[in-house]
């Protein structure tokens, strides 16, 4: 860059070689470094917390300072070992182009704005329908994960719902009006029952059925819909949280299907989506493409940089409808105002990264990262299956294994306890990074793999970790 005499142009040029050398220095070190040091609150408060200067201070010296205060509590997150909540990495190509997406700083929010960060967009939307299999003129957008995705699908549901009932719910609001229904297995996810909650659809209002394994139980499913007199709303799951385990959901559209007063499909497929990219594993997604709605993340399976994901909704009218936007300063330009689809209004150009992570792998780059994630998954279940004192607590059909320890000791309790601190332990040795979770009543352990990068040697080092904490606990 030939920043000539600018002042302002220096202090950016030297301010960011130095993020660059902090952020190579941190991306090096990520397949060998300790995947988490543990923080407590305590130490990130001593680290962080001080008053609102009250002069400034060099910008290089503040990016500095910041890395330096906060590095015990930076996890290896984006690395090959952390096996932890559903958590991807970040390719080359992504993180290039969410780099470039914050220097130029365009707000994605309406065409007039940004015509470049727009139609990136309607491209990425579109690209992405393909990669999965999904009809090309369903209407959608990014957001910012999965959870604002099933807040627009469920959103969209709300407005289609509500004009069965004969209200606008967007317009009207939902006081006074007749209730809407919504219906799903127990296993739905917590983002999707939050938005529930935002919606003024109400989380204790959610209708559950059993869903053994996993998967949605279709004849309770069909039992209760019969139950059932107005328009329902029904949530499947692509890939439920503990146990990657898949709803069917063409047996859930047939039962939209035949719903006397109609329903919406809404599926959430935050990472189970991927599984449509293989065509070994595209199955499990069958029917996926009759849905009404859709939700799902970028910032897992696609690796790119939080936050990303994205919906999609059948019809674009509902969509518009539910999040409709004019004003006398925001008059719509000449191409597609992304604002009428989503909750926000200016936004992040997220369709950079995407765009690029996309246009580098292809196709093919992505059927290799789902399926070599999916290998890794099944060679550490073949593991935990073949290793004394752990236990498979469900089979595994695509990238999370959900397992336990088996103590000595006699007991559930004894051993809920067991697993809990095995999580903690594992979580401290440093070598691999799980998280905790409930299944079937009984504590358990979970590891996801979504991580491009991720290894055959990166699973061994988990398996021995697991192992090591293992045998001291049990000692
Ligand atoms: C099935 C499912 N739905 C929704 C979400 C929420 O996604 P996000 O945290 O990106 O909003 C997750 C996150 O793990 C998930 O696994």
């Amino acid at each position: 860059m030939n920043t000539g005499s600018d002042p302002t142009a220096r202090v950016t040029e030297r301010t960011l070689a130095r993020a660059h050398q902090l952020a190579t220095a941190f991306l090096t070190s990520l397949p060998e470094r300790p995947v988490s040091l543990v923080a407590s609150p305590e130490d990130m408060r001593a680290a962080l917390d001080e008053a609102l200067p009250e002069t400034g201070s060099d910008p290089t010296a503040v990016i500095e300072e910041w890395f330096a205060r906060a590095e015990r509590g930076i996890t290896a997150s984006p690395g090959p070992r952390f096996f932890g909540f559903v958590t991807g990495g970040v390719t080359p190509a992504a993180l290039a182009g969410d780099w470039l997406a914050s220097a130029i700083d365009q707000n994605a929010g309406m065409w007039a704005s940004s015509p470049a960060a727009v139609q990136t967009e309607l491209v990425v939307l579109r690209w992405l329908k393909d990669l999965f299999g999904l009809p090309a003129e369903w209407a959608g957008a990014l957001t910012s994960g999965a959870t604002m995705a099933n807040l627009v699908g469920l959103g969209a549901a709300r407005q289609w719902a509500g004009r069965r009932l004969g209200f606008d719910a967007a317009r009207d609001g939902l006081a006074g009006q007749p209730p809407i229904t919504v219906v799903s297995s127990s296993e739905i996810h917590l983002s999707a029952s939050k938005c529930l909650g935002t919606l003024g659809l109400g989380r204790q209002r959610l209708r559950q059925v059993a869903a053994a394994g996993g998967s949605v139980d279709v004849a309770a499913m069909r039992s209760l819909l019969r139950t059932i007199d107005g328009p329902v709303i029904i949530v499947g799951n692509a890939g439920e949280v503990n146990s990657g385990h898949f709803d069917d959901l063409g047996a859930l559209a047939d039962l939209r299907d035949s719903h006397p007063a109609g329903a919406w499909l809404h599926i959430d497929g935050a990472f189970g989506l991927f599984a449509a990219v293989s065509p070994g594993l595209a199955h499990l997604c069958r029917g996926v493409e009759r849905a009404d709605s859709l939700a799902s993340d970028a910032h897992k399976w696609l690796n790119v940089p939080y936050d990303s994901g994205f919906a999609f909704v059948r019809d674009a009218a509902i969509l518009r409808e539910s999040f409709a936007a004019s004003g006398a300063y925001v008059v719509g330009g000449a191409g597609w105002d992304p604002l009428t689809h989503v909750p926000e209004m200016s936004r992040r150009f997220r369709a950079l990264a995407a765009w690029c992570a996309l246009k580098a792998f292809g196709r093919a780059g992505y059927r290799a990262v789902v399926e070599r994630c999916v290998d890794n998954a099944a060679a550490f279940a073949r593991w935990v299956d073949a290793t004394p004192g752990v236990e498979l607590m469900n089979p595994v059909p695509l990238n999370i294994v959900c397992f336990r320890l088996v103590g000595r000791e006699d007991g559930e309790l004894a051993t809920d306890e067991l697993n809990r601190r095995a999580v903690k332990e594992i979580q401290a040795d440093g070598r691999a990074f799980v998280t905790g979770t409930v299944w079937n009543g009984r504590a358990a352990i979970r590891a996801a793999f979504d991580n491009w990068r991720t290894t055959r040697q990166d699973v061994e080092r988990l398996q021995a970790a697991v192992e090591d904490v293992a045998i001291a606990l049990m000692r």
